[in-house]
């Protein structure tokens, strides 16, 4: 038997062992020259770490809160569509894993799990992210199906009016599974059921129309409190706080989308400076080491989302994979935070680490 993985890295490979390759390539993509793909981990590795020592550190506390929800450490787990291409139990059993982590996972709007079985598989605290459709009408009631059921916050993705060119789909002639939370809702415009291409069905059923003015759309159909998700420049920050948002996520969606937008770390400083404390931002895009973590918290983000190694874990062991992924991270954070003399979340400051810009 193959030797354990012993860091989040090493489970690409497993997954790439257990998975038909064109469900690896979805997983693993990003769009066309997959530039911003490499540069969203290569940016973590220009970061410098500076400890400080002779701290008491004989007691470490990861945990922090999230809207008011205390998680047992800053690391979350991403929207990634269609759990059950990577393992039958699909999302049901990454959601055990959060759980069990005693951490947020965030339901994919393309989830192949609905919304009601995550729901009532686990009782960790979920949040749910949002795409919204040309039929408005029907967002409204998977928004309604969503309050129903527990989740505490929806998060809008708002970087996909249409679907980046992920040339590996293209080739590979990558066809959805069912789309289950659609399911009954969408037959007679598009085919959500098994076999629609990814872009047609992006297409077929994302308002490309959506703008700033709808968040108040969104907010008039539901209480819950809505983060925006895609965030990359201090404009759009501060138009998404004066809009209202409870929290701001820099994510460039694991670089699936625009190719050539910054690495999303090289991006949050800036986020984070015009968002001035007024909201939470999150963070996500090549988080695979807890020193991305402590580098993430160092430049403001509240948390990190983790995208791929989660669907990696899923894949070479279902919900103990995904539960080992996010332990390994939670010890490596832990680690790093003794090594750099902070035995709180809060001790984490801009002072802990280096930028290559700081140099300039
Ligand atoms: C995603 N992402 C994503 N985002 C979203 O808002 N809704 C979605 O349905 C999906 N689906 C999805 C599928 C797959 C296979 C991937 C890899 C990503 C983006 C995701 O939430 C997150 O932004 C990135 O995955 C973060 O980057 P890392 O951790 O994968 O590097």
């Amino acid at each position: 038997m193959a030797s354990e993985p012993v860091n989040v890295n090493e489970f690409q490979e497993l997954a790439r062992q257990a998975l038909p390759k064109m469900y690896y390539d979805f997983f693993t993509g990003g769009a066309e020259d997959q530039h911003t793909l490499k540069e969203n981990v290569a940016a973590f590795r220009r970061i410098m770490l500076r400890p400080r020592v002779l701290v008491d550190v004989s007691r470490i506390d990861m945990s922090t809160t999230i809207l008011g929800y205390k998680i047992s450490a800053p690391i979350m787990i991403a929207p990634t569509a269609m759990h059950q291409l990577a393992h039958p139990e699909g999302e049901v059993a990454t959601a055990r894993a959060a759980a069990a982590c005693n951490t947020i996972m965030i339901l994919s709007n393309m989830s192949t799990c609905t919304v009601e079985e995550v729901a009532s598989s686990c009782n960790a605290v979920r949040f749910f992210q949002l795409y919204v459709l040309k039929r408005r009408d029907i967002s409204a009631q998977i928004v309604h199906r969503v309050e129903k059921n527990g989740y505490k916050a929806i998060v809008l993705t708002v970087d996909t009016p249409r679907l980046g060119r992920r040339e590996a789909d293209i080739k590979n002639r990558m066809v959805s599974p069912q789309l289950r939370n659609f399911e009954g809702l969408l037959s007679t415009e598009v085919d959500t059921d098994e076999g629609s291409n990814l872009e047609a069905l992006a297409e077929g059923i994302f308002d490309t129309s959506l703008s700033w003015e709808d968040i108040g759309w969104l907010k008039s159909i539901t209480n819950l409190p809505i983060l925006i998700k895609g965030v990359l420049t201090h404009e759009n920050a501060r138009k998404a706080v004066e809009v209202g948002v409870a929290g701001i996520v820099v994510s460039n969606h694991g670089a699936r989308q625009l190719d050539y937008t910054p690495a999303t770390i090289s991006v949050l400083e800036e986020v984070v400076h015009a968002v001035g404390g007024r909201v939470p931002v999150l963070f996500d895009g090549g988080v695979r080491r807890g020193t991305d973590v402590f580098k993430a918290l160092a430049l403001g983000a509240q948390a990190v989302l983790v995208g791929r190694p989660v669907v990696y874990g899923l894949a070479a062991n279902g919900e103990r994979g995904v539960r080992r992924v996010i332990e390994m991270l939670k010890d490596e954070f832990e680690l790093t935070m003794a090594l750099s003399g902070c035995s709180r979340v809060k001790d984490i400051t801009r002072g802990h680490v280096t930028t290559e810009f700081d140099k300039l």
